[in-house]
């Protein structure tokens, strides 16, 4: 690779100017409507994000009629790929018979049973609308359950955008309150450095008032800041310790890194794990699962004095809505076949080894890592000779994994692949679904590596 130039990052935005012009327009219209022109943070691109129009299996297609291999996966909701005949098919009969009956129905009872029979912790489990919401809920109930206040995080982890878990993300990791949030809000979380035990061990030794320990049991962006192996067992003794809930958050493992989320995977057990994404097979929901004894502190009883000191309601109309449901249900019925997630996990394998060919191809000290059916691109910003392998093993540091790139590597990295025709994640990485195919992969390789070379990082 080369040094930077203007020249040449500017000849990455012409060419994607040159190649989407209905995406231009549209995102000319775009800014009059939407703050920053977007509906989701994720979704901002420079000079301009792709505008799509249909979907199908592995591949999308934007405004302009141009094919893209998608890595988006809606946003981690579809390890079964787009449009997917037997979801469409369910989905297609249930909006015949309606599609909310305010009313309790069977497809909720047999979402649930399902859920039950695969993920080890789900003695109980509650719908909600989002990951964002089912992460809300879960520490409103260890609040509820255990009578404590504070709850501890860890840095660079996700739980979704409302007040308690919006800051130390990727800023704000002193606890100051972002934008909006109140600091009584921030100050009732403990943020604690992920992967070190004993720093755990101290956080919980001296407070005494803390609800629950909530994490991304992959670790922070479904594994682009690895947890060192080990962590969650050790995490999982030091909070039954004191007597504090462990809750995994499972929004994007939940079905993907095992039939029965990462806690099967790793055959550790939480007390609650909140879902979202694949559970409601490519439809807006979520859902909550817990212990028993935990979960009912949401249970009415006859008690009307107890209902109203102790027990957390809990609303959401779109709750377990029969059309979420029905996707729901077929999704997870297939991953339960057992084929769907070594397969999307071969093909993701396959894609970081061509993906790695195509660095050394470059000549780049990039490096692409990952497991399950994700990968992540190390940017490599202070230019290091590392391997994989020193991701995994902490020789590679935090800073330098998460929030380290520079938004226009991103951005041109973004532009670069969909010239190349794929689209990946600013986080910056991707998912991959069990439809993706060998020649998306091949498609892919060749993006990335003229992407490298057009980058003159
Ligand atoms: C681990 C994790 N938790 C929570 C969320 C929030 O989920 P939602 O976008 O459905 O609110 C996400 C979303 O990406 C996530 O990855």
């Amino acid at each position: 690779m080369h040094s930077t130039s203007s020249a040449t990052t500017n000849r990455i935005f012409e060419q994607y100017a040159a190649k989407t012009p209905g995406s231009a327009e549209l995102y000319r219209r775009a800014v009059n409507v939407f703050p920053g022109g977007v509906t989701h943070d994720t979704r901002y691109l420079q000079p301009y994000p792709l505008y799509v129009e249909r979907a199908a299996g592995s591949r999308k297609w934007d405004v302009d009629g141009h094919e893209y291999v998608d890595y988006i996966g809606g946003h981690g909701a579809l390890l079964l790929g787009h449009a997917h005949p037997q979801i469409s098919e369910a989905v297609r009969e249930q909006l015949a018979k309606g599609t909310h009956f305010g009313a309790s129905h069977e497809l909720e009872l047999q979402l649930g049973e399902q859920i039950q029979k695969m993920v080890p912790c789900a003695g109980r489990v509650r719908f909600t609308g989002s990951g964002t919401e089912s992460t809300l809920l879960a520490i409103r109930i260890a609040r509820a359950f255990t009578g404590k206040r504070k709850i501890v995080r860890f840095a660079g982890h996700f739980h979704g955008w409302h007040d308690q878990v919006a800051f130390a993300v990727t800023s704000h990791f002193d606890g100051t309150p972002p934008p909006g949030v109140l600091p009584g809000v921030t100050g009732e979380a403990l943020v604690c450095p992920p992967g070190e035990p004993a720093k755990l061990e101290q956080l919980l030794s001296t407070n005494d008032d803390v609800a629950a320990v909530i994490l991304e049991p992959t670790g922070a962006t479904f594994g682009l800041v690895p947890l060192p192996a080990g962590f969650l067992e050790q995490a999982r003794k030091i909070t039954a310790r004191h007597g504090v809930l462990l809750i995994f958050d499972e929004v994007i493992t939940g079905f993907r890194v095992s039939p029965g989320g990462a806690q099967r995977h790793f055959g550790v057990t939480p007390d609650l794990a909140t879902f979202a994404k694949i559970v409601a097979g490519g439809f807006p929901g979520g859902a909550v699962a817990g212990r028993k004894d935990v979960m009912d502190v949401m249970t009415m009883r006859d008690d009307r004095q107890w209902n109203l000191d102790n027990r957390v309601p809990h609303q959401g109309t779109f709750n377990a809505n029969p059309v979420t449901a029905a996707a729901g249900l077929a999704t997870l019925r297939l991953i339960d076949q057992g084929d769907v997630i070594p397969q999307a996990d071969r093909i993701a394998a396959h894609l970081r080894e061509r993906m790695n060919d195509a660095i050394r191809q470059a000549g780049s000290s990039w490096l692409v890592y990952g497991e399950s059916s994700g990968f992540h691109f190390f940017t490599n910003p202070q230019g290091r000779s590392v391997t994989v392998d020193d991701i995994y093993s902490g020789v590679v540091t935090r800073e330098e994994l998460k929030g380290g790139v520079a938004p226009s590597v991103i951005h041109q990295l973004r532009c670069g692949m969909i010239l190349g025709g794929a689209d990946v994640f600013p986080w910056p990485g991707g998912v991959v679904s069990a439809v993706h195919s060998e020649e998306d992969v091949e498609i892919t390789a060749a993006a990335f590596k003229a992407c490298l070379e057009a980058m003159e990082l």
